[in-house]
């Protein structure tokens, strides 16, 4: 009956096909994965601040936020450290993003969702620059995008 077994050859090729179509998929999967165009990643180890916005960020910081979280930046009875051990330990694996969505929409608690975005990224980079992450020759970006795709990291990943 050729229609039969035609219909079965097909069957069965398609059939041992399919390990191999999965394989290439997934293959295809990793190796693209990374290469994607503006998926690269950076930590906070890569400079990824200027010193200068580190200046103003330190001066928006005395005015807003040194009242309640200290001039270390060490936290005080009203509020959380912003630099050291445990501050760096709750923030790992989250990103410069996160921290900055976090500060605008909350901070300082008497007027949320005030501060603009170079203000937020300058606060941002003098934060880093507190916690010892090196400076760089560029600023921080301003965009939450950019921002989020800057890993904080306590510990410095190996290259
Ligand atoms: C009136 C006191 C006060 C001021 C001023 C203030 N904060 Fe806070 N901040 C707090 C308190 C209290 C918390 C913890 C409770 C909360 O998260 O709301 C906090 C939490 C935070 C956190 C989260 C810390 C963590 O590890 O979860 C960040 C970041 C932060 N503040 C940044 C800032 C920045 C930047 C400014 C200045 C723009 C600022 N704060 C001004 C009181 C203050």
């Amino acid at each position: 009956m050729p229609a039969t077994s035609g219909y079965g050859h097909g069957y069965a090729t398609i059939g041992n096909m399919t390990p191999w179509l999965a394989a290439a998929l997934l293959i295809g999967l990793v190796v693209a994965a990374p290469l994607r165009p503006g998926e690269t990643q950076r930590s906070v180890w890569d400079g990824v601040y200027s010193g200068e916005q580190a200046r103003r960020g330190q001066e928006l910081y005395t005015k807003q936020c040194v009242g309640c979280h200290g001039s270390a930046l060490q936290g005080t009875h009203a509020a959380p450290p912003l630099a050291g051990a445990g501050f760096l330990s709750a923030w790992s694996g989250l990103t410069v993003g996160d921290l900055f969505e976090r500060v605008r929409a909350s901070m300082p608690p008497d007027k949320p969702s005030s501060l603009s975005r170079e203000a937020g990224a300058r606060i941002m980079a003098y934060i880093l620059q507190a916690n010892d992450f090196p400076a760089g020759k560029t600023d921080l970006p301003q965009s939450t995008d950019a921002l989020q795709r800057i890993r904080l990291e306590a510990i410095k990943p190996n290259e």
